[in-house]
């Protein structure tokens, strides 16, 4: 059977396509490169043995996603993750992100319904909750749904509304949303990981090139927060755990298990870390001090949100299952893997 991943060259996009080949699917990726690499082929390739099918097109233009569609009338299911996110450029340029994220998803569900193809599974993000009130935590899908705190967050949520109104609209059609709380590390190979271009905002990536020198310091953005040690909480996933989610997605699709035809879970943990429990954790594993200092807040950061996965787990019979120190340990070879000294001694990688 052939899938279509959107953004297939991408962080959770490539360690989705080697798990989708993994079980014998057929890979087709198709991904502009706006911030990703075409050398994750040969990465991927590199895994699985199988180099997946790529073309290299912005979705965001109907013509080209029709033409696609036209030559690939015998797509399964389609995994759509290409989009822009970045919250802070999302602040700064938001018709960017409300054209590319949402044109390609409507550009996408036309031409579902044009070529009679059913099955969608849709990156969306915990985002969608903000932060929830008190009562809602560990926050289950049920919790509602916060105004956005940025267009990025917005796409997610008109996304899901798109998604939901199309279904009811053309029959045939149904999707599943998948709402990431916080995906990090990497491929046990340390082949592919998370490669953000130029200095990341996320926090593990920060961590791992702080702890490789290429930053000086990792800036934790505020430890007044009221939580047991001041610093914000997340519920951390590994990446792996993840895309095996992606895969038991289609596949509840494709079998014909779901309950309706739009479906949305949680992919978490459902244990939330500290900015200082990742940072302990690194140390821990790696060996390496990191250099840190504690400074204001980051303007839109939440202060807690972690999941409830009770429901992915019982209706997918899914559940993430790699603790914190993997997450941290595979980020960090990941990130010396691609540096290009694999065997390094850590001991002269103490930060700067
Ligand atoms: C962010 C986005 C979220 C998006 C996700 C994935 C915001 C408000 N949210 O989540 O919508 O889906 O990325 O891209 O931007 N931290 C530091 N120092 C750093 C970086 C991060 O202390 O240099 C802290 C943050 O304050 C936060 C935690 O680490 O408490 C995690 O931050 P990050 O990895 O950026 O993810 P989120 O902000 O949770």
């Amino acid at each position: 059977m052939k899938i279509l991943v959107t953004g297939g060259t991408g962080y959770i996009g490539s360690h989705t396509v080697i798990e989708l080949q993994n079980k014998g699917y057929e890979v087709v990726i198709v991904d502009a490169l706006f911030n990703s690499r075409i050398e994750t082929l040969d990465a991927i390739e590199k895994i699985s043995g199988v180099r997946p099918e790529f073309e290299s097109f912005d979705l965001s233009d109907q013509r080209l996603t029709d033409d696609f569609f036209a030559r690939h009338n015998d797509i399964s299911g389609i995994i759509h993750f290409a989009a822009h996110k970045a919250v802070g450029e999302s602040v700064n340029q938001p018709i960017k992100y409300y054209r590319n994220n949402l044109d390609s998803l409507m550009n996408i569900i036309e031409c579902m319904s044009k070529y009679r193809i059913s099955n969608l599974v849709f990156s969306s993000s915990c985002t969608v909750y903000g932060q929830p009130d008190a009562e809602h935590l560990p926050v289950s899908e049920k919790a509602p749904i916060k105004k956005a705190e940025s267009p990025y967050g917005n796409t997610k949520q008109i996304a899901e509304e798109i998604i939901s109104e199309s279904i009811a609209a053309y029959p045939g059609l149904r999707a599943i949303a998948l709402r990431y709380f916080n995906p990090v590390g990497a491929h046990d190979s340390a082949m592919i990981g998370e490669l953000p271009l130029g200095v990341p905002n996320n926090l593990m990536p920060y961590i791992t090139q702080t702890g490789y020198g290429i930053r000086e310091c990792l800036k934790v953005y505020g430890n007044d927060y009221q939580t047991p040690d001041g610093t914000p909480i997340r519920d951390y996933i590994h990446i792996m755990d993840l895309a095996k989610a992606h895969v038991v997605a289609v596949e509840r699709m494709i079998n014909e298990k779901m309950k309706n035809d739009f479906e949305i879970f949680n992919l978490g943990t459902g244990t939330g870390y500290s900015v200082l429990d990742v940072i302990r954790s690194f140390e821990k594993v790696s060996g390496v001090k990191l250099n840190y200092e504690i400074v204001g807040r980051r303007a839109g950061d939440i202060e807690k949100v972690w999941a409830d996965p009770t429901y992915s787990n019982n209706e997918l019979g899914w559940k993430a299952e790699r603790g914190l120190d993997e997450m941290t340990l595979s980020a960090w070879k990941w990130e010396k893997a691609y540096r290009g000294i694999t065997s390094m001694d850590e001991s002269t990688t103490s930060a700067k």
